[in-house]
């Protein structure tokens, strides 16, 4: 069996990589596809669900996959230096592959806006975090500014090498269902990732390596939707902190992907959003953070409505691990922790009055 080394190694001939190139890999992508079958009985719909579950990449979400590329060429081109802003996953793939590569990382992040477990990553990791008064959009300007302006190597996903890594994310979709889903759906922020899927879709269906496209359904919280708006908005805000973003980097590039496909923007309430992780959470297993889970929302609300007729294949990717911000798990979780005297014969009569014997 040969070994997996992340995503360039596996998809070096699909890459802007050099036979000569020092890879710097925490064995990212490689991510499982997993088949709901909860949901989809709960809806009533006869509807084969899937979803991409990227919090288990190395750092816990997508990001890594497209951090693998850009650090691997910033190293190549002799940068000392990254730097990003960053609603929190961004800036916890980029501290955790500087570190990797033995190179700085510099972070801009919205202060008191980021999930706990991606500034824990940050921090430890070693990058230079720096917390501003100003949300994520502020901070994108902010970076873009200095990266013309000092020898550092700016790693949002404006950074063309982020897209081509997390393009692979479609290739493994499509090889683990032997073709395209009919529907692909993703929760959208800075409005990289539905580009770089729609890329690899494209690519793979270019070389005939499979047949059909997927339609690209893009969900926003409804406090930060900019595409559903139609224009970019100046305060956006949402429980969901990682796409708590008004001006999309990838602004064309996204409506270019949701036109061709033939697929759709849309918006969900927080409510929604938290509901739609919960029920994830309590009827498959699967942990993932507040932002993910939109893409879940509204693929359920679609099916519902039949506008994802049945019939359908759907895939859903899952951007982020619910570890990354467990006080919202906590928050809103149905069953709380009992407090109870530390007796057996305490223990046994809670379990006793829940299973009915
Ligand atoms: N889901 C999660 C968990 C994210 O962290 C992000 C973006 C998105 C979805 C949206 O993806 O920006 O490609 O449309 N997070 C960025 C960050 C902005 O800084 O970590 P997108």
């Amino acid at each position: 069996m040969s070994e997996y080394n992340g995503i360039i190694e596996r998809y070096r001939e699909r890459l802007p990589i050099g036979a000569g190139t020092r890879i710097v890999s925490l064995c990212e992508g490689g991510t499982p596809l997993l088949r709901l079958h909860h949901i989809p009985a709960l809806l009533g719909k006869d509807i084969a669900l899937y979803v991409k579950y990227e919090g288990l990449n190395p750092t816990g979400s997508f990001k890594d996959r497209g951090m693998t590329m850009a650090v691997t060429k910033a190293v190549e081109e002799g940068s000392r230096a990254i730097l990003c802003a960053s609603t929190g996953n961004t800036s916890a793939s980029a501290a955790a592959y500087a570190a990797r590569a033995g190179i700085r990382a510099f972070v801009l992040i919205p202060e008191g806006k980021i999930a706990l477990g991606k500034l824990a990553q940050a921090v430890l990791h070693g990058a230079l975090v720096m917390q501003i008064q100003g949300n994520f959009d502020v901070g994108m300007r902010l970076v873009k500014d200095v990266a013309v302006r000092l020898p550092v190597t700016l790693v949002n996903s404006v950074n063309p090498y982020r897209l081509e890594g997390q393009k692979t994310a479609a290739f493994e979709v499509i090889e683990a269902l032997g073709r395209a889903p009919d529907f692909h759906c993703l929760p959208v922020g800075n409005a990289g990732n539905i580009t770089a899927y729609w890329m690899g879709y494209r690519e793979y269906h270019r070389h005939g390596l499979v047949e059909g496209l997927p339609r690209m359904c893009g969900f926003q919280a409804s406090g930060a939707a900019p595409f559903v708006r139609g224009h970019p908005i100046d305060h956006p805000e949402t429980v969901a902190t990682a796409i708590r973003i008004g001006h999309p980097q990838s602004w064309d590039l996204a409506l270019r992907a949701q036109a061709e496909s033939g697929g759709w923007f849309d918006e969900l309430s927080d409510p929604e959003i938290l509901a739609a992780q919960r029920l994830l959470a309590e009827q498959e297993g699967i942990f993932c953070e507040p932002a993910s889970a939109a893409s879940l929302a509204g693929a359920m609300r679609d099916v519902q409505r039949g506008k994802i007729p049945e019939g359908s294949l759907v895939v859903c990717t899952l951007t982020g691990h619910g570890l990354k911000d467990p006080d919202i798990a906590i928050a809103q979780s149905s069953a709380p922790p009992l407090k109870i005297e530390a007796r057996l014969a305490e223990v046994e009569r809670v379990i006793a009055g829940e299973i009915g014997s």
